[in-house]
């Protein structure tokens, strides 16, 4: 058996796509299934750790021994995450928020015309951005980078701006990686610049994998 090596530790994971209503039949989301948080929730809780799991919409059973707070759109993840944020040791940020959102929600469906339609969108808040600005030195954060180009490039600019321990690379092009799939591939790159690219595995190895390093993190 699993020991309890995270009993005591208070982590925070959201997971899943958001959902960002048009009118009251469409909506504009992403292909994540949720797999990779509730994993990574799933993972932390067998290993004896208090965790607090912040879900979108998906299709997936709730893990055991996990509180689950299930929201819709990215404004009601970023609400929960903030309610919670103060009270984590660890935040993992699997979730694959959407970046805008339809400026005008219609009450009515929206009729079909002769003309094409288009949305105008806005941004939504980006979440991970907030919580590293108020990071304290006792809680380790850790985002995922979801890329189609400049992998290590872009993760490298986003554990910066966004002041983050480590982040989760993972190639959205690599078969066996990133959305929906059980297993991913993954580079984790940390603040100090070390590197660590990891072989396709299941996405509940590469859970243990990301809890072993939150853990030693936030014991230095
Ligand atoms: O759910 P699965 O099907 O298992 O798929 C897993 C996954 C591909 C969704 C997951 O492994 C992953 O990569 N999640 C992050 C997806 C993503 O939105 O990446 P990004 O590069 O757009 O965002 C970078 C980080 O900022 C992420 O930690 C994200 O949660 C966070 N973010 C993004 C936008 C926003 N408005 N607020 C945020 O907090």
């Amino acid at each position: 058996a699993m020991n309890k090596d995270l009993e005591g530790k208070k982590i925070l994971v959201t997971a899943g796509p958001t959902k960002e209503p048009i009118d009251p039949v469409r909506y504009i989301t992403n292909h994540s299934s949720g797999k990779m948080g509730y994993a990574v929730a799933e993972k932390a809780a067998a290993r004896g750790a208090q965790v607090i799991l912040i879900s979108g919409p998906t299709n997936l059973k709730k893990p055991i021994g996990v509180k689950i707070i299930d929201i819709n759109t990215a404004n009601e993840m970023y609400k929960a995450v903030l309610d919670h944020f103060e009270w984590a040791d660890i935040v993992i940020k699997s979730a694959a928020v959407a970046d805008y959102r339809p400026s005008f929600v219609s009450d009515n469906k929206i009729k079909k015309g002769d003309n094409d339609f288009s949305i105008q969108l806005t941004r939504n808040p980006d979440i991970l951005m907030e919580l590293g600005k108020r990071k304290k030195n006792n809680q380790v954060l850790v985002g995922f980078a979801a890329e189609t180009q400049n992998i290590l490039e872009n993760a490298k600019k986003k554990i910066e701006k966004k002041n983050l321990d480590f982040i989760v690379a993972n190639d959205l092009m690599k078969k066996g990686a990133g959305f929906n799939s059980d297993t991913n591939i993954a580079t984790i790159i940390d603040k100090d610049g070390y590197i660590e690219h990891c072989e396709k595995m299941e996405k509940k190895e590469l859970a243990d994998k990301i809890l072993d390093k939150a853990k030693i993190l936030l014991e230095e």
